[in-house]
């Protein structure tokens, strides 16, 4: 079948610019956009609106959202060929969930579980953006006609509610938007915390258990050698031995070897010389990273331009979905 002929579909994700990403962030997702962007039409988005619904510091905030995507950029994700945007820069985002707020219950977004645990956590400020972000997501993925939206668990109610809402909405009006389903990538792989092998591993945890993708060096390599393994000795993929099977995961993820390759080739030999190379491994990678991440940030000119360029294409998408959206709910539009 000529490949011309087949429409892609489109895939929207969008990234919170807060913490920093990690090694489980790159092997279990980002890795995997580089190899989808030929196959998909791909929007990815720094959602700095959603960031506000907690306090920031607005330096911070400002660096993240575009260190985000030049991230992204370094890991291979070509800004030519898939959206790479700002959530503020299209004010789409803002009108569309002005408009899906009006068509979402209270009721529903009270039952939001990730509402009620930020609530707990920022008790000094549930704020009324705390309580209608997934409306805000909502709009997000709709303005594209997204088909496919790659969450982790924790946003599958929010990826729900979407749905709700887009089905309700076009239960009234007819036909508008595309009903989004979330993308279970077929080989996604999933990093645990190096202290805690059964839990996964997180962007916020500081306390040695994982790995950030701008971390140094030597932090790189000292965090590995000091992974919790079994008692065992034996460098062998198997039940009881999350913390190696762990290093094992990611020694394949970042050198291509499967898991038989490499269990030969550390055949015979210790844990700690395991780790050494799986450090050795990792810091290289990294580096070769954040080498071309901090090329990219540096030509602000060129970074700026893409900026611009990316979030014109994306407005130019979300406007027409916007104008339908108008035109169905009433509102007058001269012509
Ligand atoms: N809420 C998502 C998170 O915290 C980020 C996000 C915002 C998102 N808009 C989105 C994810 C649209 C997917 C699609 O991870």
């Amino acid at each position: 079948m000529d490949n011309n002929q087949v429409v892609k579909k489109t895939i929207f994700s969008g990234i919170q610019p807060s913490g920093n990403l990690t090694i489980g962030n790159y092997l279990g997702a980002l890795k995997n956009w580089v190899a989808l962007q030929d196959d998909y039409n791909c929007l990815f988005c720094s959602v700095d609106m959603h960031s506000i619904t907690v306090r920031q510091t607005p330096a911070e905030l400002r660096r993240r959202s575009v260190e985000m995507l030049a991230l992204y950029m370094a890991a291979g994700i070509d800004p030519e060929k898939n959206i790479l945007f700002i959530q503020s820069h299209v004010p789409a985002h803002a009108e569309l969930a002005w408009v899906l707020n009006c068509y979402t219950m209270f009721g529903e977004l009270s039952r939001m579980t990730q509402f009620k645990e930020k609530s707990q956590k920022h008790s000094e400020n549930i704020n009324a953006g705390l309580f209608t972000y997934p409306v805000l997501m909502a709009a997000d993925i709709l303005l594209y006609q997204a088909d496919l939206v790659p969450v982790g668990l924790d946003q599958k109610q929010h990826l729900e509610i979407t749905r709700d809402i887009a089905m309700r909405f076009n239960g009234v009006y007819g036909d508008t938007f595309t009903i989004p389903e979330p993308y279970i990538p077929k080989i996604g792989m999933k990093i645990m915390s190096l202290t805690e092998p059964d839990k996964k591993m997180s962007k916020s945890d500081v306390s040695g258990g994982s790995v950030g993708i701008l971390d140094r060096r030597d932090d790189i390599i000292r965090k590995i050698k000091r992974a919790v393994t079994d008692s065992g000795s034996e460098i062998v993929y198997a039940d009881g031995k999350d913390g190696i099977n762990n290093l094992l995961t990611i020694y394949c993820g970042f050198t291509g070897k499967t898991i038989e390759e490499a269990e030969k080739e550390f055949a015979g030999m210790g844990y700690g010389v395991f780790k050494e190379a799986v450090g050795e491994v990792v810091a290289d990678h990294l580096g070769a990273l954040q080498a071309r991440f901090n090329e990219i940030l540096a030509d602000k000119e060129y970074l700026n331009s893409m900026l611009k360029t990316n979030a014109e294409k994306a407005a130019y998408l979300a406007r027409k979905t916007l104008s339908k959206v108008y035109r169905k709910v009433g509102f007058y539009q001269p012509k």
